[in-house]
């Protein structure tokens, strides 16, 4: 049975820093599995551990601290492409055999999805063969993990393993983003999967057994794909270097944009965050300029401490179910 679940979900486009939170709260102990629960290998989540730079596509980051990690029925995963991804983890010295467990349900991202999905112009993807996966998936033309002799080692029942015994205690970790969801974003510009809180639930724990939600955004909001997202200010190109934001995955310049608090705003509530990380005050400290729009206005501050308070005022507003308001200056915790 589960005795507790914690959701980490990202409130903007993807790359908010979700792999730093799962490293972080992974690493205390508190939890008996990690589960990844959307997504394929569009995700790149980066963690820094003890210096040493790694990135995770399809494994939850919660591997690099030796937890349990479970690749969930709502995720989608390339074998050849997962291979490369486990020798470099274990390149790394990260023990992955007998840690890493694939839900017999997860549908299989073949050569031809990827072929496919190079393709595309019009949306911008990450070319990884997401789309066309899940598009089989429901289409109930897809293979499944359950199918393939190569994982077969790695293959489990989620049921089984979640309620063999009374004790489990899990930590989700979502790939994308809330403005990236196929349903809560900008449609078509999104990605094929759920990428709220309520994605996770679909991964076979009852909605009751969520205890917090990690709600996680950026001091900045960035984008990658089609759409043009970036208005035409000098400072976003500083941004962009300072804040190192090129695409973990593919390498992409991300567009940069101020932040709109009503949009983190819908995202928190939708989720139920109780917890919300904002990473990178860091970044616009060190470039030296800071504003955010809210209610349609421009709001400007002088520094860090004056954005975080604005902040932290405007969630508790309108908010009640957060918490707690975390500002993370750090690349490897909260
Ligand atoms: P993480 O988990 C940022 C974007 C792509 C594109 C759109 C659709 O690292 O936050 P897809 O390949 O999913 O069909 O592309 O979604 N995208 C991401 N952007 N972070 C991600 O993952 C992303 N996964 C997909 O750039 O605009
Ligand atoms: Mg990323």
């Amino acid at each position: 049975m589960i005795k507790y679940a914690d959701v980490i979900v990202d409130l903007q486009a993807g790359d908010t820093g979700k792999g730093k939170v799962c490293n972080h709260l992974s690493n205390g102990g508190e939890y008996t599995h990690v589960i990844r629960y959307n997504g394929g290998g569009n995700a790149g989540h980066t963690i820094y551990k003890n210096g040493v730079k790694m990135v995770t596509h399809f494994i939850p980051s919660g591997i690099v601290n030796g937890v349990k990690s479970i690749i969930g029925p709502g995720c989608v995963v390339n074998v050849d492409k997962l291979v490369k991804e486990i020798n470099e983890l274990q390149f790394n010295g990260v023990e992955v055999m007998g840690n890493l467990f694939i839900d017999k349900r997860v549908h299989l991202i073949t050569d031809e999805h990827i072929v496919e999905d190079s393709k595309d112009t019009e949306i911008g993807t990450t070319k990884t063969g997401n789309g066309p996966c899940y598009r089989d998936k429901y289409y109930r033309k897809g293979v499944r993990a359950e199918n393939s002799n190569f994982l077969k080692e790695m293959v489990i029942d989620i049921y089984e393993e979640l309620y063999n015994n009374d004790d489990n205690k899990i930590l989700f970790e979502g790939a994308q983003g809330f403005e990236l969801d196929v349903d809560w974003g900008d449609y078509p510009y999104v990605t094929s999967s759920h990428c709220t809180v309520g994605s996770a639930v679909l991964n076979g724990v009852p909605p009751q057994s969520i205890r917090r939600v990690y709600g996680v955004c950026k001091a900045y909001n960035t984008y990658v794909g089609a759409k043009s997202f970036e208005k035409d200010e000098k400072v976003f190109e500083q941004i962009r270097e300072v804040g190192n934001e090129y695409g973990a995955t593919t390498g992409r310049k991300r567009q940069i944009a101020w932040n709109n608090l009503d949009d983190i705003i819908k995202a928190t509530r939708i989720n139920g965050v109780t917890h919300l990380v904002v990473n990178k005050i860091d970044v616009l400290e060190k470039v030296g300029k800071m504003k955010l729009f809210y209610k349609k206005q421009e709001v400007n501050f002088v520094d860090g401490d004056f954005y975080e308070l604005f902040f932290k005022n405007t969630i508790k507003q309108n908010c009640p179910l957060v918490r707690e308001v975390i500002f993370s200056r750090s690349a490897e915790k909260i």
